[in-house]
């Protein structure tokens, strides 16, 4: 099978030292940094990185066995000179769009996109049109969508042991840009990514951070997502930490703790043999696990292997930008019902912040 050559753009935390931050955490299954994933999968070759600090790419250099001389300040002359099938563009959003638009127009055929996927709409848009242009299959970082134990979830639920689904929730939205984006991903995957008809969202603390068109930072968010298919997305603000609920007309499956309990309710009756019936705790499947970056890597070479589609793919990436962007205007609206396809947003995040220090180190 063929090798294909990758480099990772962005190489701080996500890009290539999380996986110090996490070791021992019971719900992160490593290789989890975009150049660990990279570096485990028979399927890629790091060859190259590019990052605006030196120092930080001769650390990865080293970690990662990237010669100085593929270690680029410039990523537009890495992409122009390396030959690469796959990039990972693991900047912070406000960095994204004008990197993947580059290596979607300049040879490159696969994309590692993180989230957010952009800081506004518009690069959104933009960022849609040059990957579609050019064929470019282009996975986002949203790692539950390629993580075995999400799978099962919806293997629970698209087996009907909970009878139709009415209702997809996250109980800890938290800000929109950094980790709403992974919440929104699941509630579409659950929802087998159905068009959303309308949001209506509150910013806690989004007044102080809007100036114009501008977002200074990254506000928490909670609201309603209304699917075309009539399922009720709530994406609730509460202190219960990464957790998801589905719920049907006849069970709900929860996943606590980011997947290290599982609840899995049926309607049964309440005591046995009596016509009153309730959802009940039943035994939870075996739930399963690995690493959901080395599953989005591998998800990126069969897609070069076949030319069948991603199981994310752009479009996944631009309606998750699209619901960052309705809960912001829904606010702004003082928590109107806002239509999707978005139109007219002009909002862009740009915040003043420096790259963060990765950990080198366990
Ligand atoms: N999927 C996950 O679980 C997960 C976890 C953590 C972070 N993230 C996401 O990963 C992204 C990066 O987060 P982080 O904490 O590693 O960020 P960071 O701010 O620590 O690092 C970003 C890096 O990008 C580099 N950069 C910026 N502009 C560049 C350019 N033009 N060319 C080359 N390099 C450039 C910076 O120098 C910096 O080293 C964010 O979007 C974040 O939301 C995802």
């Amino acid at each position: 099978m063929k090798t294909y050559r990758a480099a990772v753009i962005g190489v701080s935390r996500m890009g290539a030292f999380i996986d110090n931050e996490v070791v021992g955490y019971p719900n992160t299954f490593p290789p989890y940094s975009h150049a660990a994933g990279f570096t485990a999968s028979s399927r890629t070759d790091l060859v190259a990185c590019s990052d605006l600090r030196p120092d930080v790419m001769e650390v990865f250099g080293q970690t990662y066995n990237v010669p100085k001389e593929r270690q680029y300040t410039n990523y537009r002359e890495m992409i122009d000179k390396e030959h690469l099938d796959i990039v990972s563009v693991a900047t912070q959003p406000e960095h994204r769009a004008e990197i993947v638009i580059y290596a979607a127009n300049h040879g490159v055929k696969a994309i590692y996109a993180e989230k957010a996927l952009a800081a506004s709409m518009d690069e959104a848009d933009a960022m849609l049109e040059a990957v579609e242009r050019n064929h470019v299959y282009l996975n986002m970082g949203t790692n539950r969508r390629w993580g075995l134990a999400y799978d099962k979830m919806k293997e629970i639920i698209d087996g009907g042991q909970i009878g139709a689904l009415k209702n997809v929730i996250t109980y800890s939205t938290g800000t929109l840009f950094n980790t709403a984006s992974h919440h929104f991903d699941l509630l579409l995957r659950l929802n087998n990514d159905q068009p959303v008809q309308w949001v209506q969202a509150n910013l806690p603390d989004g007044d102080a951070m809007i100036d114009g068109d501008i977002l200074h930072e990254d506000p928490h968010a909670e609201g309603i997502i209304k699917f075309a298919n009539d399922v009720t997305g709530y994406a609730l603000l509460t202190p219960r930490k990464t957790e998801y609920e589905a719920i049907g007309d006849k069970g709900s499956i929860a996943a606590y703790n980011d997947g290290f309990e599982w609840h899995l309710r049926q309607d049964l009756p309440l005591i046995p043999g009596k016509p009153w019936t309730g959802f009940m705790t039943v035994d939870v499947p075996e739930i399963p696990h690995d690493s959901a970056t080395l599953r989005l890597v591998e998800d990126l070479a069969h897609s070069l292997d076949t030319g069948e589609a991603p199981r994310g793919g752009i479009r996944v990436a631009h309606a998750n930008t699209e619901l960052i962007f309705a809960f912001i205007a829904s606010h702004m609206q003082g928590g109107a019902r806002v239509e999707l396809p978005l139109k007219g947003s002009k909002i862009k995040l740009k915040r003043d912040r420096a790259p963060r220090q990765p950990k080198f180190t366990v």
